[in-house]
């Protein structure tokens, strides 16, 4: 046998390892994900929940107008600290309103100095999150 035939041949035999190799692969990758077990039957051991995990939802559009309220609005603003208009305080909340939601929007998107902080601390909420908080704010205090 010349050199080149038996590398012929030992490539040939590497090639057909692949493919075997390769065969169990795919047939392990495609075999039946359950069984069927009728009952008095002997079973197999390894059996597979039917039920399947229903994936999370996920809400996309952001958090609630509550939840970034309370999370972000209330300290501040149900206990009125430092001056802050009370949360639902119909008094409150007359003098701002008059000013116009606009400005509202403003001052909450920028801040009011000295103690209101810029966007009410809530650095996750977009703009129209935070101009929802202001109306559900004032909504609450009429
Ligand atoms: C650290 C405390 C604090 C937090 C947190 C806070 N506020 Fe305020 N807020 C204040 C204070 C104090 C004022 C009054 C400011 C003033 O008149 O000088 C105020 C005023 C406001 C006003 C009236 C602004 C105006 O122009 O009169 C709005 C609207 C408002 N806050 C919305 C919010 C919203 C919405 C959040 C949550 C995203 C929030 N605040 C979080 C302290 C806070």
């Amino acid at each position: 046998m010349s050199k080149c035939k038996i590398l012929v041949f030992l490539v040939s035999i590497m090639i057909s390892g692949l493919a075997f190799a390769s065969t169990d692969d795919i047939a392990e990758r495609i075999k039946r994900v359950g069984d069927v077990c009728v009952e008095g039957a002997e079973c197999p051991s390894e059996t597979v929940s039917p039920t399947v995990a229903a994936p999370m939802v996920v809400v996309a559009d952001g958090a609630s107008v509550e939840s970034n309220f309370n999370k972000s609005c209330a300290t501040c603003h149900n206990a009125g600290i430092a001056g802050a208009p009370r949360f639902a305080d119909a008094a409150a909340w007359a003098p701002r309103v008059e000013k116009g939601m606009d400005t509202l929007y403003a001052s909450t998107i920028n801040g009011l100095p000295p103690a209101m902080p810029q966007k009410g601390m809530c650095f996750s909420c977009s703009d129209d999150e935070l101009r929802a908080l202001v109306d559900y704010m004032v909504d609450a205090a009429k």
